[in-house]
């Protein structure tokens, strides 16, 4: 029969993989539980009407990218292409903001957009995320900028620059919607048919389209910051101000206008060079008019979010070193039949103490269970036979040393643990051990 691929921008986390994603994953949540966020899951699939309202209907992710399809009650359902208006729309309606403000919240999700695949860009992507509701103040901006800068340090990671824009609010935006309109006038030939479309309905899309020849004319268009209002501009020397003063290194673009709609104000985007063209590995921004649009009050509101694939590129360019794969605390060989129910009663009994032990459940040689033992890095083995039930005894085998030790059957799970504790300190002294050395060095 023929064989079933994944589907085109779409990847499998393998095993010998999936331990580097988790650890990455958790450091992510561990670090927004310290700045007071907490997790929040939203389905997979929203109404389409939420991203095209949320998103903007004049974005190339609600145009273009949407994965979008009627369900059997004929309700048209579209897969979440990011996780910000799926996090509002479940704040909004349960009522999270009648709680103590700001809001804070942070996302594991998966994400999907119908764009042309590369190295870091795909169709089924990963986002670690994180939404802050309920602050108008540049503080908050300066102070979420300064979280997405210690995630990078938290990882060792280097060569990361911060650019930073802002991209004003509704009043000082129909200014530089005119300003806009009259530049891109003068391309309308040359203009992607979206684009030309855009040109009436929403200029500023224009800047972010991906067509080739729409960048070309979009380089020398009006920039935002020279028509932002004076309050707008004032929230953007104030985002300055806090970060020079925390020493986090930014540039200003002024050419960021980012792919969504619901922006306002202030927006960043922190940008690798070692990844290929996709080198933006988090992006985030103010969206003050969010909330509202979505059918909430009229509430403030910033975040961002960070592609977990990038982020991978990015560690495994600068040879993060990742703890190693888990490996089996015990494998239990058996030879024959009532051996065999005597390991798997001992490993049931180890798994419910919390340690990773293992059975034969091949019914292979005892040299082929032991060649695999070896083989999956299991730290310890014993091997049961019926004599060995018969006498009473038994064999723990230290594999890294080579080490045997006697036990009673009855004392084996107590012997197993305790030499494991000593094991477990041994590792984490001579571990401290090599440190030290170095650092001495
Ligand atoms: P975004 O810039 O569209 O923002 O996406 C955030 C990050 O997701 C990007 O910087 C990139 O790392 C990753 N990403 C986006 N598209 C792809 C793709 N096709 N393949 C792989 N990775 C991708 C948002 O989604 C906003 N919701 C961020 C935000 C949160 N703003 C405020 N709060």
């Amino acid at each position: 029969m023929a064989q079933i691929k994944a589907m085109r921008g779409t990847q499998d986390l393998l095993p010998a993989n999936s331990h580097e994603w988790k650890f990455a994953e958790d450091l992510l949540m561990n670090i927004a539980a310290s700045f007071g966020y907490k997790e929040l899951r939203t389905p997979v699939f929203e109404s389409t009407e939420l991203f095209a309202r949320g998103v903007g209907d004049t974005t190339d992710v609600v145009q273009k990218e949407m994965y979008t399809f009627e369900d059997k009650g004929g309700r048209s359902i579209t897969l979440r292409p990011e996780g910000t208006a799926g996090a509002v729309r479940a704040a909004i309606e349960h009522s999270l903001l009648n709680e103590a403000l700001p809001v804070k919240l942070s996302y594991l999700t998966s994400c999907y957009r119908y764009e042309k695949p590369q190295a870091g860009r795909l169709r089924e992507f990963h986002q670690f995320g994180v939404e802050c509701l309920g602050t108008a103040s540049p503080a908050a901006d300066a102070q979420l900028i300064l979280f997405a800068a210690h995630i990078f340090d938290a990882f060792g990671l280097e060569g990361i620059t911060l650019e930073l824009n802002s991209i004003g609010c509704p009043k000082c935006r129909a200014t530089y919607h005119a300003a806009l309109k009259a530049y891109f006038a003068a391309h309308t030939d040359t203009l992607c048919p979206t684009c030309k479309d855009r040109l009436e309905k929403n200029p500023m899309r224009i800047l972010d389209c991906k067509n080739p020849e729409c960048k070309e004319i979009a380089k020398d268009a009006p920039v935002i910051l020279d028509y932002l209002c004076e309050e707008c501009s004032e929230h953007f020397e104030k985002v300055k101000a806090y970060l020079d003063i925390t020493g986090v290194p930014f540039k200003v673009n002024p050419r960021i206008v980012r792919g969504l709609d619901y922006y306002t104000k202030t927006v960043f985007e922190f940008v690798s060079n070692e990844i290929g063209a996709q080198g933006t590995v988090l992006g985030g921004g103010r969206y003050d008019g969010l909330i509202e649009e979505l059918g909430g009050k009229q509430v403030p509101a910033l975040g961002f979010a960070m592609g977990i694939e990038r982020l991978m590129l990015v560690l495994k360019a600068q040879n993060y070193a990742f703890p190693a794969a888990p490996t089996p605390d015990i494998f239990l060989c058996s030879i024959g039949e009532n051996a065999f129910k005597a390991a798997l009663t001992i490993s049931d009994e180890l798994c419910a103490d919390g340690f990773a032990a293992e059975v034969d459940i091949l019914g292979r040689s005892v040299k082929a269970q032991m060649k695999y033992a070896n083989k999956i890095g299991a730290k310890y083995t014993a091997v049961i036979g019926d004599d060995d039930i018969e006498k009473g005894v038994l064999n723990l085998k230290n594999m890294e040393t080579g080490e045997s030790i006697e036990c009673a059957f009855e004392q084996f799970v107590e012997t197993f643990e305790n030499e494991y504790i000593a094991y477990i300190e041994q590792h984490a002294l001579s571990n401290t051990l090599d440190v030290g050395e170095e650092y001495d060095g």
